[in-house]
């Protein structure tokens, strides 16, 4: 079984966009996970731009599924963190103005700070996972860390099936593998989409969960834009 959580960024961009409440975070929260959605998963930024350090606490009554919150482990983060106590962290080394998440934890290099973090998380109850990119020695690095799970960043894998590379999966086979046989569950995210999620799936062993968002967001703007616009034609006879 491979669990849904849906990434609502987007939400919040286009919330953002316009300065009021629509579309409403939080209802569309709720609707995701009435329409079978099985977490939410959130990545606050320092400036705010999307999620806001709010979102994350109002988000908490009402995330009745798993409740994921990336980000850099700065202190402000771990800090909302510690206050909001999702089901999870997920650990992604993003620099403050990265227009999105773009490579995963050197394991080898950051270990002393990741363990320090992850043993706070951990403390406190939290399932830590921390971003990584497709490489054996990184997965074994992430497993000295103390973390609980890996994700994968699947930008790459994403970016070569498109153009039909399918080989590009054997990186993420191998460690999805080693990561099983070192104790380590797998999650998954960057880039998945209708067009590469069924393969990514059929191929790793042991996925526990996907995050996805653009893609998700920007399908369902599109698959239902011809019933809205028909909804308008109607309202204008
Ligand atoms: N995982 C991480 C660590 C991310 O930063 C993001 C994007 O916020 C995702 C997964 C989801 O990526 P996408 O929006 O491309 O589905």
């Amino acid at each position: 079984m491979t669990k849904l959580s849906v990434n609502i960024n987007k939400i919040a961009t286009l919330r953002n966009s316009r300065g009021g409440d629509v579309p409403n975070l939080i209802q569309v929260a709720k609707d995701i996970q009435r329409f079978g959605g099985e977490g939410i998963t959130i990545h606050p930024r320092p400036d705010e731009r999307h999620i806001r350090y709010q979102d994350a606490y109002d988000l908490k009554p009402i995330v009745t599924t798993e409740y994921n919150i990336e980000g850099n482990p700065i202190p402000k983060f771990v800090d909302l963190v510690l206050k909001v106590k999702p089901t999870q962290v997920t650990l992604v080394p993003d620099a403050e103005d990265a227009i999105t998440s773009n490579a995963g934890w050197d394991t080898k290099k950051h270990k002393g700070f990741l363990q320090e973090v992850i043993s706070e998380f951990k403390r406190n109850d939290i399932r830590t996972s921390i971003f990584v990119d497709p490489i054996v020695d990184v997965i074994e690095g992430a497993k000295e860390t103390g973390a609980d799970r890996i994700e994968l960043y699947t930008e790459e894998f994403a970016s070569e099936y498109a153009k039909g590379n399918e080989k590009a999966i054997n990186s993420y086979v191998e460690c999805a593998q080693k990561s099983i046989d070192l104790g380590l569950g797998v999650n998954a995210g960057h880039d998945l989409s209708l067009d590469n999620i069924k393969f990514f799936k059929e191929n790793i062993p042991g996925l526990l969960e996907v995050s996805i968002g653009h893609a998700l967001i920007s399908e369902s703007i599109y698959l239902g834009l011809e019933n809205v616009v028909n909804m308008y034609l109607h309202r204008l006879k």
